[in-house]
């Protein structure tokens, strides 16, 4: 299943997809595509170390997301992608163009959802006081961050714990958790009813 990877940032989520599909622990999933709408991102930089096709579309230059969206879908569909994971893609997408894409489409999310969705996540579970927080790699829907769970992880709080700290603590679970449910999504073992996914034996 042919894969595009969306990503804003660092991209160690993406790092660890590549990783995956290197050592060959993604197939049947393949990254295709990677796109990424910041100009100079690292995301787009380690693509290109691991020879990957990369595209930028750069947001600033749409005049609204429809537009964004309609540039995003036409790479994707002339690259045949067939599923996207969103890996640190911080623009929200409309049922435009979640929509093209049902029921096909991962994100990963740096808390226990439903808590704390959004952009600053990490922070606000700090700042609440939570004990454990974690991360949640879901199916997307049309809501920020509310998508069908495949996987959790529980990540203590610890007393010393700053954004950083523990956000870095938070990525190693994504790192592994991503490129399984993406693994597990191209060979058909999510099995989904209604909010509940079910993982099939391989
Ligand atoms: C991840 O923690 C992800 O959950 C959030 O943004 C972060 C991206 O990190 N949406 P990276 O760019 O993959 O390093």
């Amino acid at each position: 299943m042919r894969f595009a990877v969306l990503a804003s940032g660092q991209g160690s989520n993406l790092q660890a997809l590549i990783d995956a599909q290197q050592r060959g622990a993604l197939a049947p999933a393949e990254i295709a595509l990677v796109v990424c709408n910041r100009p100079g991102a690292p995301a787009l930089a380690r693509a290109a170390a691991a020879g990957v096709r990369s595209v930028l579309i750069d947001h600033t230059r749409h005049p609204n997301r429809r537009s964004f969206e309609d540039a995003l879908l036409i790479e994707l569909r002339s690259a045949d992608i067939e599923a996207v994971v969103l890996a640190g893609f911080m623009r929200i997408l409309t049922d435009h163009f979640v929509g093209a894409f049902p029921l096909r489409i991962l994100n990963t999310h740096p808390a226990l959802c439903p808590a704390f969705p959004g952009v600053y996540a990490v922070r606000q579970a700090l700042d609440y006081g939570v004990k454990m927080t974690g991360c949640t790699v879901h199916l997307v829907d049309s809501g920020v961050d509310t998508g069908p769970i495949v996987f959790q992880a529980v990540v203590p709080v610890v007393d010393d714990d700053n954004e950083a700290s523990l956000h870095e603590r938070i990525r190693a679970h994504e790192h592994a958790l991503l490129p399984e449910a993406a693994r597990l999504l191209a060979a058909g073992r999510l099995r989904i009813e209604g909010r509940r996914v079910q993982i099939l034996p391989g």
